[in-house]
C-alpha cells in the first residue's frame, strides 16, 4: 500500500492507494457514521461495509444534482446526523462529488472521506477536493473545494467494474500521461494489454502514479487559479460531448483529447505523428477517438463552461507528449477549429 498527501487549505487528505475496503474502519473516528453509496456498490459490497446507517442515490449524472442533495439533506435530519458525524461515500465519482458537496454543506461542514471504487474516482474524481452537483444542464456548476480526510483506492474492486467503466478510468490515466509524463505515456502503450485485463501489478502502479500526478498537480494550486486546469485537458470540448450523447465521462474526455491534440498540432506545437500516437492508445484502450457531432452543437454546449473568462476561454494544448501549456484563447478562435474540424 502507498499513500499520497494533498496538504489543502483546510488539512491534510491522505490517499490510500492498494488499501482495502475493509480495513476502513481503522481510518474511522469514533462515533456515528453515515455512508452514501449506490444500488450496484451496495449489491457487490454491503457486507464488506462497516456497520452504520446507508443512504442509497440513484445512478448516473442526472441524478447528481441539488434534488438528490434535498434528499439526503432531509435524510441526515432524520438519522439525527450532528457535526461530530463522519460521512463516508463508497462508490464511483458520482457518490464522492455528491458525499462531499453534502459533507461540506451540511451544518456548514462535517469532516468526511471516501472509498473510491471506479477507476475513474480513483485516479480522478476522488483526488483533489474538488465538491459538486450539475445544475440545470450545466456541469458542475454547483460546488465547493473541500478535502475528505482519507481516499482509499482499494483495486480489487475493479474487478466487478463493467469494460466500458474500465476504459472511462483509463481516458484519466491517459490524460495524466499526456500533460505531464512521457514516461507513463511509454508504459501504457508498452503494456496495455496487461492494464486492460487489471493486472494488479500494473494497475496499482498506474492507480498510484495518477494520484501522484494529480495530487502534485492540486498541491500547487488547490483552487485552480493557475497550474490546475491543465488537469482540464481534453474536458473542455470533452464536457460538451458528454452533454450531447451522454457516452460516459472518460469517453468524453477521449474524443475532446483527440480534438485537443489536433488544435494543438493545428497550432504548431505538436505533429500530426504524435496526433496519431495519441489516438492509437486511446484506441487501445477502447476508447472512442472519431466523433460524428455538429460542431455547431458542440459550441452551444461550450458556451456553458465554467471556465469561460468572459469571451475567452482557458484552452489546454500539448506542447509535447508528456507536456501541455494552457492559453487563453478566444471563443471565435475555438469555433473556428471546431468548424472545420
Ligand atoms: N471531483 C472531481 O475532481 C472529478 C474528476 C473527474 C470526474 N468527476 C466526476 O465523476 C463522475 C464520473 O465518475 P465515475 O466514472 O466513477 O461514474 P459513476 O460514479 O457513475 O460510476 C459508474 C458506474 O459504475 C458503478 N460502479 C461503481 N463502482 C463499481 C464497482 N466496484 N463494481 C461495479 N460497478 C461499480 C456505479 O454504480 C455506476 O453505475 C462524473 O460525474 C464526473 O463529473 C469528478
Ligand atoms: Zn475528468
Amino acid at each position: 500500500m502507498k499513500t499520497l498527501c494533498v496538504k489543502g487549505e483546510k488539512g491534510v487528505s491522505r490517499i490510500h492507494v492498494g488499501e482495502k475496503l475493509v480495513n476502513v474502519e481503522k481510518y474511522l473516528p469514533h462515533g456515528k457514521i453515515v455512508i452514501i453509496t449506490d444500488e450496484t456498490v451496495k449489491k457487490y459490497y454491503y457486507s464488506d461495509f462497516p456497520d452504520c446507517p446507508v443512504i442509497i442515490i440513484g445512478q448516473g449524472e442526472e441524478n447528481k444534482t441539488l434534488d438528490t442533495c434535498k434528499k439526503i439533506y432531509k435524510e441526515l435530519i432524520r438519522l439525527e446526523v450532528d457535526r461530530e458525524t463522519f460521512i463516508l461515500g463508497i462508490g464511483g465519482g458520482i457518490v464522492c462529488d455528491i458525499t462531499g458537496f453534502i459533507a461540506s454543506t451540511y451544518m456548514r461542514g462535517l469532516k468526511f472521506g471516501f472509498v473510491s471504487t471506479t477507476l475513474l474516482s480513483q485516479v480522478d474524481a476522488s483526488v483533489g477536493g474538488k465538491n459538486g452537483v450539475n445544475f440545470d444542464s450545466y456541469k458542475n456548476m454547483v460546488g465547493l473545494f473541500c478535502q475528505p480526510e482519507f481516499v482509499i483506492c482499494d483495486i480489487s474492486l475493479l474487478n466487478t467494474l463493467p469494460e466500458k467503466e474500465i476504459s472511462n478510468g483509463f481516458a484519466e490515466i491517459i490524460k495524466h500521461a499526456l500533460i505531464t509524463d512521457a514516461a507513463m505515456f511509454d508504459l501504457l502503450e508498452k503494456n496495455f494489454q496487461k492494464a486492460l485485463k487489471l493486472d494488479p501489478e500494473t494497475i496499482l502502479y498506474l492507480v498510484t502514479e495518477s494520484v501522484r500526478i494529480k495530487a502534485a498537480v492540486v498541491q500547487k494550486d488547490e483552487k485552480e487559479a493557475g497550474e490546475r486546469r491543465k488537469l482540464n485537458f481534453g474536458h473542455t470540448i470533452g464536457h460538451a460531448m458528454e452533454k450531447i450523447t451522454n457516452p460516459g465521462h472518460g469517453r468524453a474526455v477521449s474524443m475532446g483529447m483527440v480534438a485537443a491534440s489536433l488544435f494543438s498540432c493545428e497550432k504548431g506545437f505538436i505533429t500530426e505523428e504524435k496526433c496519431r500516437k495519441i489516438s492509437d492508445l486511446l484506441e487501445k484502450f477502447d476508447l472512442p477517438v472519431n466523433f460524428d457531432m455538429d460542431s455547431r452543437i458542440i459550441m452551444e454546449n461550450m458556451q456553458k463552461d465554467k471556465k469561460r473568462a468572459g469571451d475567452r476561454i482557458y484552452f489546454v494544448f500539448l506542447s509535447d507528449i508528456g507536456r501541455c501549456r494552457v492559453d487563453l484563447i478566444t471563443i471565435d478562435e475555438l469555433e473556428d477549429f471546431m468548424i472545420h474540424l
